[in-house]
């Protein structure tokens, strides 16, 4: 551990503040991820850049731009266009244009910036978070078109695109999944152990190209032939409940800020930044937004008076209270985490309609907000957590716009740092497994991402919650099972 750590301060200065994964959001995406879990995974919606008008014509066709594309996965992009290129003379597959100037800026061989070479730092990447706690969907979308160089030098040697695909690993396709839209994100993740839905996009190879992609569909989704896919301009999109995986991207015109980014997310769309950025770096202004869940820089982390190093400047009611932000409520802007003693309307919903919400008219703790949805039209609402950005739409749209939030049914009481569904009760499913998985990961291949991980097991704050003798009786039930309580999950 000490020697992991101690790496782990030789490794970090390399990285810009970019790239690497604040704690926060590790959390705020596991939390997201695992509320979206039992709803089909056409509710996605992440975030993700353009590789070639983002990097390739910015950072080179070289190596350079896929450590950015690594970094981009490792801080939470879950999309990627791209173009593949089919070179008529050389009859093999790549990354460049070479009919274009832009294809020779940085160019320095097809030996390290071919496709193979793209797939493999995929494949390191999905390797190292194929675990409970990271495992995630991703998207890779495609256009197909041709070019030509008889330069020996472009030769990259891929001639066939399903054979280069097939090292992919994690990929969906449809030979096997010929429909993905009704398939849960927790079983399509944990059940077949599935990544990434490799999709054609648009298939532009010339009319007399001479290359035949019929032989290759078994491995690729086609865009709106196999796979209902929307692709929207940011200014365009529209929220409704989503009958195709929904995609956005930005405009010469509307070049992504941090309320449009945002607000395609909520909408339910994948946001593709497609414009490219000034500086790379400048991605750090919008990732505090990738969520149409928690509201940016949430969930506050957890601070309470167990800890000798709280701040000296809380104030009283600060330090005094052990449930600071151990509860979730909705805002306009998003999910935040507060003190589950506050007294705050409760999000209720109609039982076999997620999204029809009903507000209470009393104000209630966190530990009361089941009993007051229970209560509410002779049982026919249930509290309910928002697991799909429309029915956390619908909720936003019946919150009065002075609000300061209302309950929605997730907190992490049972570990600190581990959101999850279910009431005060309800136990943090990483308990177990976290030390020794994690664990294991350490010892395979060094990979940054992997020691960052694991360091912030150590730097992460992981607390206890008190409870104190003389408080109500869930309370009671509460320090039962809290005795076993692992400390807290890292992220
Ligand atoms: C998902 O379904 C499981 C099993 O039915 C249930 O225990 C869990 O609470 C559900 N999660 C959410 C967020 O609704
Ligand atoms: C890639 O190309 C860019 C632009 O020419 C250059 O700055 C960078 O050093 C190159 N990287 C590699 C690994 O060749
Ligand atoms: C270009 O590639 C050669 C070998 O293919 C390598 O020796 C050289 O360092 C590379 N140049 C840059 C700038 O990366
Ligand atoms: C493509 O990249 C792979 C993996 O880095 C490498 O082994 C292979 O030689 C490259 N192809 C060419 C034609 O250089
Ligand atoms: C998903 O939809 C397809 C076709 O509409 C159907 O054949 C399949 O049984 C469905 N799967 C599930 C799990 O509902
Ligand atoms: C298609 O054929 C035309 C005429 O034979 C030729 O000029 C053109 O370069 C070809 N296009 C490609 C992409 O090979
Ligand atoms: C798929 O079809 C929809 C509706 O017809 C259309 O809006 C969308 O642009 C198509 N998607 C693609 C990638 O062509
Ligand atoms: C977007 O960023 C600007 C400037 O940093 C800030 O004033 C504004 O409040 C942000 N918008 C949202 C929705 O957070
Ligand atoms: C985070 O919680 C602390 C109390 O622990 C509070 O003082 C602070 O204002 C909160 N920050 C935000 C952004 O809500
Ligand atoms: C407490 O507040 C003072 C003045 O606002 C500030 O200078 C000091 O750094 C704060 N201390 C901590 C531990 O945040
Ligand atoms: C669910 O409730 C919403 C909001 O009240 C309503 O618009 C929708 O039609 C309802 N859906 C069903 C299937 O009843």
């Amino acid at each position: 551990m000490l020697i992991s750590c101690l790496l782990f301060l030789f490794v970090v200065p390399c990285l810009a503040d970019w790239q690497q994964m604040s704690s926060t959001r590790a959390i705020a995406l596991r939390a997201q991820r695992d509320v979206m879990k039992n709803t089909t995974i056409l509710n996605s919606a992440v975030f993700g850049v353009n590789l070639n008008t983002v990097l390739f014509n910015n950072y080179g066709y070289n190596a350079t731009s896929l450590d950015y594309m690594e970094s981009l996965m490792d801080v939470g992009a879950q999309a990627f266009e791209l173009n593949l290129y089919y070179n008529e003379d050389l009859g093999d597959w790549g990354l460049a244009d070479f009919t274009s100037n832009e294809a020779s800026f940085g160019f320095n061989g097809t030996s390290d910036f071919n496709i193979t070479r793209l797939l493999t730092r995929i494949n390191q990447f999905t390797s190292i978070t194929e675990t409970n706690l990271n495992a995630n969907i991703m998207f890779l979308l495609l256009n197909l078109y041709s070019t030509s160089s008889s330069d020996e030098n472009h030769k990259t040697g891929e001639t066939g695109l399903a054979t280069t695909f097939s090292n992919l690993m994690y990929a969906a396709n449809p030979y096997y999944y010929k429909t993905l839209e009704n398939i849960t994100l927790n079983y399509y993740l944990f059940g077949d152990q599935l990544r990434i839905i490799p999709v054609i996009m648009s298939n532009n190879l010339g009319h007399n190209a001479s290359y035949d992609l019929s032989n290759d569909l078994n491995l690729f989704y086609e865009a709106n032939k196999t796979i209902p896919i929307k692709m929207s301009e940011s200014q365009d999109t529209e929220c409704v409940e989503p009958s195709s995986f929904q995609f956005a991207y930005d405009t010469e015109q509307h070049p992504y800020n941090n309320e449009s980014f945002r607000s395609d997310l909520v909408c339910g769309y994948s946001a593709i930044i497609t414009q490219p950025l000034a500086d790379i770096s400048d991605i750090s202004l919008l990732l505090p937004y990738t969520y149409w869940s928690w509201e940016a820089s949430e969930p506050n982390s957890t601070i309470s008076n167990s800890h000798h190093q709280q701040n000296t400047n809380d104030t009283t009611e600060a330090r005094d209270d052990d449930y600071l932000n151990r509860c979730a409520i909705s805002t306009p802007n998003g999910w935040k985490a507060v003190s589950c003693e506050l007294k705050l309307p409760v999000a209720c919903s109609l039982q076999g309609n997620r999204t029809h919400f009903r507000l209470t008219d009393d104000k209630y703790s966190y530990f009361e907000a089941d009993d007051a949805c229970a209560g509410m039209d002779e049982g026919n609402y249930f509290f309910p957590v928002p697991s799909t950005p429309y029915e956390q739409l619908s909720l936003s749209q019946i919150l009065p716009s002075d609000t300061h939030g209302v309950w929605i049914n997730l907190n992490s009481l049972s570990s600190s740092n581990c959101w999850v569904y279910g009431g005060p009760n309800a136990l943090c499913p990483y308990q177990h497994i976290v030390s020794r998985r994690i664990f294991k990961e350490m010892i395979s291949p060094a990979s940054v991402i992997a020691l960052v991980l694991f360091c912030l097991i150590v730097l992460v704050q992981v607390d206890r919650l008190p409870v104190h003798r003389n408080r109500k009786h869930w309370r009671r039930v509460l320090k039962r099972k809290l005795q076993n309580e692992f400390e807290g999950i890292p992220s």
